[in-house]
């Protein structure tokens, strides 16, 4: 879904492009002016002149006073103060200039981010731990994503309560969706194409429906799969079949369309908050990302903030971009970002080729199966004439080439789905999909339309040999059932994006990681399990992958954490789930990265891998206020303006006052350590200080507890130091600060260093990750 939406986005820029050059020539700066955008106007309400009694007809006179044909495409009031709307280059110039404007902003588009699971991360054997019946049936999850498909069994309200006085929300009705289409368990949808129609033109009813509806599968795969029912008898064609449940089976769902065919525009994304912060959710749930901007220019990040204030806990995906370093979205530190690791679930369909190797991969296919004879082998590339042919691409392989054969192509480009499909419309028989460096040894599995699997790029490597070196090369599929007990798991995914922070190298991300391959939820009757437009198949649930897919596990389990304890903060709620997380399997080795086949580091997996049960009771916690956000953005050196844009208000930061990102409260380090330069030559110990405050709520009878730290650190030549070394707490919610010393003696041999911050009473443990960069 991600890549067809960069790619219909670079042929649009194309065609206006060409346009300009074949018709324009001349005018090509006139032109270029003419053209409408949309912009998110951002206003300085305090500002409004004593003349207008009303903010919207305030934001209208200012809109008209550049342009009087512009329309108003949206008015915020919650996420912020300002509206949306179109405008040319040189309109968007006046508005800058008139007085209570803050920013003009162009809009900018998004990409989504496309039953074991509870048993996996230990919700089964504990359900009773979670005071679920009633806590959590008061937690509503909004989930900004393509819709629902209401008539999902993950929506089944049998048994539920009534819905919570606090709900302000609505079932909005539209094409095949109507307000009967909500229960006590989908309590609210609603959908935002206001922006999207007024870039790219009226919604094609064709193809998907202008209401609620998700024609698409991902919305109600994310939704499902943070609050859906429990579903017994669910699998996909007999795959990972059991019970499919979300993580909070109890939680209501609130569904804001805000994704199309053609991707999510930002307008509609803020619209969306600006509504799901008015309708009281408790969670939000975000599996979709766009760009690296700065927090004042990023609309996810500014919803997020006013999200935030208001007790809302927002939950993200990391991105896809993985495993390149840097390749973070949705970091802002008032987000919950969430990476993706594997189960300990695999679908194994093995390659047996010519020469009596036989090489491991995995699938979903299920159909007539392949003759129990070989079959002949051809690589992709040596069927096509096109350059890339080896990828399987549409209309690139040579149909005589490929009649009744296994072919080999390439991971890469287009969607694994239709290199299958490609190789049906050509005759093939059979497909092997091979990684390549870009993947690593990362296997996702897909419900295939025709007999395939896909392998690693060293068993690639070893097929391609096998079939350059055989003049007459043959294979068969072997598809065996669904298989436990995968060791080691999880390993953080390939795909998983990772750190450093590009925004704010001082607050390490992602926050912690959480299960996002190969995930059953519940799916669209609207398309087949790949999404292709030939897949005539129609299924109750899918198995997908990415970040997409990790975030509504967070999301859900912050709804039974909120459920349980109501009165705990989204950064209580965070702390509790990564102070919790564990970055070792249980024979003691650490959390493997798969793109490596080495140990993950905490730019790979945060604080670790969620685990919900720990995370009910983390005995203390990190906690942050409005306040602490705000001395953030003032650490930040952010201007009045900027900071006005985040949280809404004219906040100013006290100029003799000295701010400390190092003494944020955040309940992770990344520590940068600087080679000191004294005289022109470098020398000195370098040395810096982290404050944080522990909150405790470890609850129960005397409610006390002394921790003491444990430290452990990869380098030899960073020292870390902790004052004091124990934490004597004697109520509940009492705070204590500590001080942490990070000092170098010499040079580390890498530019980065990792360590962890343990407090421990005994019964629990508050894990913190520590990440050193050199510069
Ligand atoms: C509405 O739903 C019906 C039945 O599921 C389907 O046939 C029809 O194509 C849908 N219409 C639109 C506009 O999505
Ligand atoms: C291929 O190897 C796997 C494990 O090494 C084994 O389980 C499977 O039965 C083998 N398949 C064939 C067809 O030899
Ligand atoms: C098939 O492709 C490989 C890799 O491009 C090439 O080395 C080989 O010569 C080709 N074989 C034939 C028969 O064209
Ligand atoms: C591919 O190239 C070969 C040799 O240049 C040519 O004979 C054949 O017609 C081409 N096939 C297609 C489908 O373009
Ligand atoms: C903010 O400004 C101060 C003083 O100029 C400087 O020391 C600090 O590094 C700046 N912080 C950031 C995050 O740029
Ligand atoms: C904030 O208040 C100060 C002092 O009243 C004023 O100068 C400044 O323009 C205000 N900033 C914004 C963004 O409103």
């Amino acid at each position: 879904m991600a890549k067809i939406t960069l790619l219909r986005l670079s042929l649009i820029v194309l065609v206006i492009g060409l346009t300009f050059v074949a018709v324009c020539h001349v005018s090509v700066v006139a032109s270029a002016v003419q053209i409408k955008k949309t912009y998110i106007v951002h206003m300085v309400k305090s500002q409004m002149p004593a003349s207008f009694d009303d903010h919207t007809r305030w934001y209208d006179s200012s809109l008209k006073s550049v342009s009087e044909s512009a329309e108003m495409l949206y008015t915020y009031n919650n996420a912020i103060h300002g509206f949306a709307t179109r405008l040319t280059a040189q309109e968007a110039n006046s508005l800058r200039n008139q007085p209570g404007i803050l920013y003009v902003l162009p809009e900018v588009k998004y990409e989504l981010h496309t039953t074991r699971t509870p048993s996996f991360l230990g919700l089964e054997q504990s359900a009773n731990m979670f005071p679920e019946s009633d806590a959590s049936s008061d937690v509503i999850v909004g989930v900004l994503d393509t819709g629902v498909w209401p008539e999902s069994k993950s929506f089944d309200d049998t048994g539920m309560g009534p819905i919570p006085a606090s709900w302000k929300g609505a079932c909005e009705s539209g094409t095949n969706f109507t307000s009967k289409n909500c229960n006590r368990k989908l309590i609210g949808a609603r959908y935002f194409a206001v922006g999207y129609e007024a870039t790219l033109g009226p919604i094609d009813e064709s193809k998907e429906s202008k209401s609620p509806r998700d024609d698409d599968g991902h919305g109600t795969h994310t939704s499902t799969t943070a609050a859906g029912a429990v579903v017994a008898g669910a699998s996909l064609f007999g795959y990972a079949a059991g019970s499919a449940r979300g993580m909070a089976t109890r939680a209501r769902v609130a569904a804001y369309k805000v994704c199309w065919v053609d991707g999510c525009f930002s307008s509609d994304i803020l619209a969306a908050l600006d509504k799901a912060i008015e309708d009281n959710v408790n969670v939000l749930s975000l599996s979709l990302g766009g760009g690296m901007s700065d927090y004042y220019r990023d609309s996810v990040a500014i919803g997020a903030f006013s999200a935030m204030e208001k007790g809302i806990l927002v939950s993200c995906s990391a991105g896809n971009a993985g495993p390149s370093s840097y390749s973070l979205n949705n970091m802002a530190p008032w987000i919950t970002t969430v990476g993706a690791g594997t189960l300990d679930r695999d679908f194994p369909a093995f390659a047996s080729l010519g020469n009596g190797k036989n090489f491991s991969g995995v699938s979903l296919f299920k159909g007539e199966p392949l003759p129990s004879k070989m079959l002949p082998f051809v690589y992709a590339g040596n069927a096509s004439n096109a350059t890339n042919g080896n990828l399987c691409m549409t209309g690139t392989l040579i149909p005589e080439m490929v009649k009744g054969k296994i072919v080999l192509c390439e991971r890469g480009i287009n969607p694994r789905v239709q290199k299958g499909a490609v190789v049906k419309a050509a005759g093939g028989a059979g497909m092997i999909v091979a990684n390549t460096a870009a993947n690593g040894e990362e296997l996702v599995a897909d419900a295939h339309l025709l007999p395939a699997t896909a392998v690693g790029q060293k068993s690639g490597d070893a097929i391609k040999d096998y079939i350059f070196s055989d003049p007459n090369p043959t294979v068969t599929i072997h598809f065996e059932a669904t298989k436990l007990g995968i060791e080691p798991s999880p390993v953080v995914a390939a795909f998983s994006s990772r750190g450093p922070n590009s925004i704010t190298t001082e607050i390490l991300k992602p926050d912690l990681i959480a299960p996002g391959v190969n995930i059953i939820a519940g799916w669209t009757g609207r398309v087949g399990p790949t999404g292709l437009a030939e897949d005539d198949r129609r299924v109750d649930f899918n198995i997908i992958s990415g970040t997409s897919m990790s975030c509504p596990h967070v999301s859900g389990l912050a709804a039974l954490l909120k459920g349980a304890h109501p009165d705990w903060s989204p950064a209580a709620i965070r702390s509790a789930l990564m102070t919790t997380a564990y970055t070792v399997y249980k024979n003691g080795q650490k959390l493997q990265d798969i793109a490596t086949g080495k140990a993950s580091t905490p730019y790979d997996h945060g604080a670790g891998h969620v685990d919900p049960v720990s995370a009910l009771n983390p005995g203390l916690v990190y906690d942050l206020t409005t306040e602490d956000y705000l001395n953030f953005l003032c650490a930040l050196n952010y201007t009045s303006s900027q900071i006005y844009s985040v949280a809404r208000r004219n906040y100013s930061c006290d100029p003799s006052k000295k701010y400390s990102i190092n003494d944020f409260n955040y309940p992770s380090f990344a520590v940068t350590l600087e080679t000191q330069v004294i005289g022109g030559s470098s020398g000195g110990p370098s040395l810096v200080k982290h404050t944080r405050t522990l909150t405790n709520v470890g609850g129960g009878p005397g409610a006390g507890g002394t921790y003491k730290v444990s430290i452990s650190t990869t380098s030899p030549s960073v020292k870390i130091s902790v004052e004091p070394e124990t934490l004597t707490f004697t109520e509940a919610n009492e705070k204590k600060s500590y001080t942490v010393t990070f000092s170098a003696s010499s040079m580390p041999a890498n530019t980065n260093e990792f360590g962890r911050i343990e407090w421990s009473d005994g019964k629990h443990v508050v894990g913190s990750p520590v990440a050193i960069s050199w510069i």
